[in-house]
């Protein structure tokens, strides 16, 4: 893979043995590129990457089933993962089967906001709590959820969007309390939300007219990013929320 397709990502640094890496929502825009970037990193030694719907294996790179809204497909994962380094976790819901993000309170819909609870914030919650267990007790292991700039409550100056916003919050929430718990275990562990952009992908689609030149990314650029961010951050820096430039976001 050449330097351009890998968006100028040069591998994971810091980590003291070859990384057993597992990548949740594999099948998505983001979460592919990111399982690319990983499998083109010589010290990565294997990926296993999870979608709803199974993708095809390569060397290095074991697939699996896992629906978000499924605990048990959650916990199997966890189970066949063994243990394991690096976690990112790339799902995410904005739009789709019904669900619009809503400019005015008169469009909240009680359903709606549950699937995107579910989706943005419990499934993640549900991923933390079989695959932090996972991670080695000593030296380096990063657990990664893609949020939302969206989700930081300080940041938001436009309003909208109430269900996704909300979700992502909660998302941030519940990996600011998660690395509360990890480090007592796992004291070099980083647990952390990222925010990757806007970025050209289906979650985006519908919502890209207004975006400013250059700063719709490609998945490969974005991807390239945030695994480059996680490589300055320290276990100092788990609970935080930082964005695809490394600039760390009021929750
Ligand atoms: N694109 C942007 O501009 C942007 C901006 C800010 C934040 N984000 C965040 O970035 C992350 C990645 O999104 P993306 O842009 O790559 O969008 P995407 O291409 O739509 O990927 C989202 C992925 O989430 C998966 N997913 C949805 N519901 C699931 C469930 N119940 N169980 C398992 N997987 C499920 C989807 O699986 P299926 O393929 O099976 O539907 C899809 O693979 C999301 O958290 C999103 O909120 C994106």
């Amino acid at each position: 893979m050449g330097d351009s397709v890998r968006g100028g990502f040069a591998g994971l640094t810091g980590f003291d043995r070859p990384v057993r890496a597992v990548v949740i929502g594999a099948g998505g825009g983001i979460g592919s590129a990111v399982t690319r970037l990983l499998l083109a990193d010589p010290g990565v030694a294997e990926v296993l990457a999870f979608a709803r719907r199974r993708l095809e294996s390569a060397p290095k790179l074991q697939t699996g089933i896992l629906d978000l809204a499924d605990e048990g497909t959650i916990a199997v994962a966890a189970e066949a993962a063994g243990t394991v380094d690096l976690v990112f976790v790339a799902t995410g819901l904005l739009h789709g089967d019904g669900i619009q993000p809503e400019k005015s309170w008169r469009s909240l819909d009680p359903q709606a906001m549950a699937t995107l609870f579910q989706v943005n914030a419990i499934g993640p919650a549900l991923v933390a709590k079989h695959l932090l267990p996972r991670l080695p007790r000593r030296g380096r292991s990063v657990f990664a959820a893609i949020s939302a700039k969206v989700g930081s409550i300080g940041d938001n100056r436009l309003g909208g969007w109430y269900g996704y916003r909300a979700a992502k919050a909660a998302l941030n929430q519940i990996v600011r309390t998660a690395s509360i718990e990890l480090a007592r275990t796992r004291p070099d562990a980083l647990c952390v939300a990222l925010h990757p952009g806007t970025v050209d992908t289906d979650l985006s689609k519908p919502f890209q007219a207004g975006v400013a030149d250059g700063r719709l990314f490609p998945p490969e650029v974005s991807a390239a990013h945030l695994l480059t961010v996680l490589n300055g951050l320290t276990p100092a820096d788990s609970g935080g929320l930082f964005a695809w430039n490394g600039e760390r976001l009021p929750y």
